[in-house]
């Protein structure tokens, strides 16, 4: 199942980057992006961010930078980074100044080795900073060639819409996962305006990863098809939309590879009913 990206299109379950970079760090990061790309993944979710704290800033790019370096695959692989946070003392910090933003494009531009990046998204919104400022900057630096397109990530309907006033977004990336539909207006208001949705911690992140994986009605799907809970989990997700992508996470080959069976599988009619049912699904359009 391939999906467009502006004017692109790539297969529904890429990949986040996130969890080799954070504690607790997999020994060899390297041989789970070579396999992700031999299994077929050509969209790869990162961020300056995601690092140990602000010392560390761009470990997850150059992690990227250094395996796509030598696979053969590197020319297929969209690279989508994000500015817009800081991590002092590791914690999460918001900044979405205009000149913060330029300096973090610029330094990602080194970590990932490239002359242009082809996504990048603003990480959240700043609320100390007026959206369209952040926004606006993102544009300029389309326009001068920095970035060939730009993304959204943690954002609202409204700021969608404030957004697209100032210029074409081409994605936007909100938390969704069975349990958390809480971007699912974000989601139709995506397509509505031809935008790809990347949905983040698809199989619930740190925080809901074992409600989803215990849950009985994925258990029971998962038994059904033969195959785990979290890839019933992303193919429920992707079967919400045309224009959806998962990003999930993965430490583990196991992870990786009940990920990338989601995109070969469709569930059932009745299926799809029993989960939209089970997890509240506001209707389907
Ligand atoms: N924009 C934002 O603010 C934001 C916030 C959070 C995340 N993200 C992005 O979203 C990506 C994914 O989010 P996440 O890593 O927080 O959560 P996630 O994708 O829900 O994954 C959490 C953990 O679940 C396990 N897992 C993944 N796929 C699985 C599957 N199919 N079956 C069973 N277990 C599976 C993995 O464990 P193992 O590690 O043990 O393999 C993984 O580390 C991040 O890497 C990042 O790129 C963005």
């Amino acid at each position: 199942m391939r999906l467009l990206l502006g004017t692109r299109s790539f297969p529904a379950v890429g990949l986040g980057g996130m969890p080799l970079s954070l504690p607790p760090r997999p020994a060899h990061p390297e041989r789970l992006l070579h396999l992700a790309l031999d299994l077929g993944v050509r969209l790869i979710d990162t961020a300056d961010v995601y690092c140990r704290n602000d010392d560390d800033l761009g470990h997850n790019e150059r992690l990227l930078a250094a395996a796509l370096r030598d696979h053969p695959a590197r020319s297929e692989v969209l690279v989508a980074t994000k500015g817009g946070l800081r991590r002092p003392g590791g914690d999460w910090v918001e900044d979405g100044r205009p000149a913060a933003l330029r300096r973090a494009c610029e330094a990602s531009l080194l970590a990932l080795g490239v002359e242009q990046i082809a996504l990048y998204q603003l990480h959240a919104p700043d609320s100390g900073v007026p959206f369209a400022d952040s926004v606006g900057e993102l544009f300029r630096l389309r326009t001068e060639g920095k970035i060939a397109e730009v993304g959204l990530s943690n954002v609202s309907v409204e700021e969608l819409g404030e957004a697209c006033a100032i210029g074409p977004v081409v994605s936007v990336q909100n938390r969704l996962n069975p349990l958390d539909l809480s971007s699912i207006d974000v989601l139709r208001a995506c397509e509505g305006r031809g935008i790809a949705f990347f949905a983040y911690s698809p199989v619930g992140g740190s925080e809901q990863l074992e409600d989803v994986l215990t849950h009985p009605e994925l258990l029971a799907a998962g038994q059904a098809h033969g195959v785990g809970p979290g890839t019933v989990a992303l193919a429920w997700i992707l079967s919400l939309s045309p224009r959806m992508f998962v990003i999930p996470g993965a430490r583990r080959e196991a992870s990786l590879r009940a990920s990338v069976a989601a995109e070969a599988l469709t569930l059932s009619a009745e299926w799809t009913t029993r989960l939209d049912a089970a997890f509240g699904l506001p209707g389907r359009p």
